[in-house]
């Protein structure tokens, strides 16, 4: 099997990479390169950016694919494109959407494929929405062997998920500095957190199987824990103690919509998922790695290098703004 991830060194596609290695396929990734030190060794790098397209065409040149899986297509735009530049290349496009599509608020509190799809509060969301329509209507009309994969949230070594952001250590680093963490609601609506490893296995385990030719897959893994109980999982990992704020999701969004929307369209409700049809598609698939284990190895990431523990000053300032508002109105 020879596969091209697009990215390939990034939270979810890095352990796909290494799992599609292990699974003895032949890896390549079409990225920026901004990663090239990590990357493995057997993998073929294709260098640009996919946002421009004619240099995309022009690296890909006449390669051909048993599966492309595009890890950074966000709009339908970026989906037509995938669609000129991937319809000849390749035998399977993997569009990687989100578990955040489904309709908000929900209406069960078991998610699976068939829950329909409706997010009013998050633009994101509506814009992944729109991509998986415009792959159905391809299909329909040209034939274009798509799957969709719909991950919930899922990090990798280098992540400390928090309701405030992943991909920065925001969060994390107010726990160490002893100030006080916003968690939306009572804490106790229940996530699914999802490793990148466990993760990988079930998207290597569509590459190449006839019965995921247009069909959309949810892949998270039956780890679901209170808001709560996250933060304090990070916190230990740490060796910190959590100064948890609970303030509702609505007032929230109504001091800053951008965060808000992330609240009421996705982490406000309680997230569980019915993955019977990945377990039939991937029968190899289960949970590996706990919460509480995949926070040990990231806190050993972070700790391993001072220029790693970066907060992002303005979300920082956000929910220092977001406080303060919950402060004064508190009786
Ligand atoms: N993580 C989650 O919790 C979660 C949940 C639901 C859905 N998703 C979806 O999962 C997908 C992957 O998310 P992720 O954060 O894990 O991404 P990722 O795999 O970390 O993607 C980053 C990779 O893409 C490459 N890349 C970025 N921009 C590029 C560009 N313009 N041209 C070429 N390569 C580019 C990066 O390399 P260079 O920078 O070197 O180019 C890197 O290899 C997204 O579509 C997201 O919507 C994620």
């Amino acid at each position: 099997m020879k596969v091209l991830f697009v990215g390939g060194t990034g939270n979810l596609s890095g352990d796909c990479t290494l799992r599609a290695l292990a699974k003895g396929m032949e890896v390549w990734h079409l990225n920026r390169g901004s990663k090239a030190d990590g990357v493995p060794s057997g993998v073929v790098t294709l260098s640009a950016d996919v946002r421009d397209e004619m240099a995309a065409s022009r690296a890909l040149g006449a390669e051909r694919f048993d599966a492309v899986v595009d890890f950074v297509a966000f709009t339908r735009e970026h989906v037509e494109e995938d669609i000129r530049l991937f319809r000849d290349r390749t035998r399977q496009f993997v569009f990687i959407s989100s578990a955040s599509a489904y309709r908000k608020p929900p209406v069960h509190h078991v998610i699976s494929e068939s829950t329909p799809l409706a997010n009013p509060y998050w633009k994101y969301s509506r814009d992944k929405i729109e991509c998986e329509r415009r792959l159905e209507e391809e299909a329909r009309s040209n034939g274009f062997p798509f799957t969709i994969v719909r991950p919930s949230h899922t990090y990798c070594s280098r992540w400390m998920p928090t309701a405030f952001g992943s991909t920065d250590f925001t969060v994390p680093k107010r726990m160490l500095d002893g100030r006080r963490v916003i968690v939306h609601g009572d804490g106790q609506s229940l996530w699914t957190i999802t490793h990148a490893r466990d993760f990988a296995v079930g998207v290597v385990g569509l590459l190449g199987n006839p019965a995921a030719i247009g069909e959309a897959v949810q892949i998270m893994g039956d780890e679901a824990l209170t808001w709560d109980s996250i933060h304090v999982t990070i916190a230990t990992a740490l060796g910190a103690e959590p100064r948890i704020v609970h303030i509702p999701s609505d007032f929230i969004a109504a001091v800053d919509p951008e965060l808000g929307s992330h609240f009421l369209g996705d982490k406000a409700y309680s997230a569980l998922f019915d993955c019977s049809k990945l377990k039939r598609l991937v029968p190899e698939f289960r949970t590996t790695v706990t919460f509480q284990e995949g926070m040990r190895e990231s806190a050993a990431w972070f700790m391993a290098e001072g220029a790693r523990r970066n907060a992002d000053p303005v979300l920082d300032a956000a929910m220092d703004r977001i406080l303060s508002a919950w402060d004064g109105k508190a009786v």
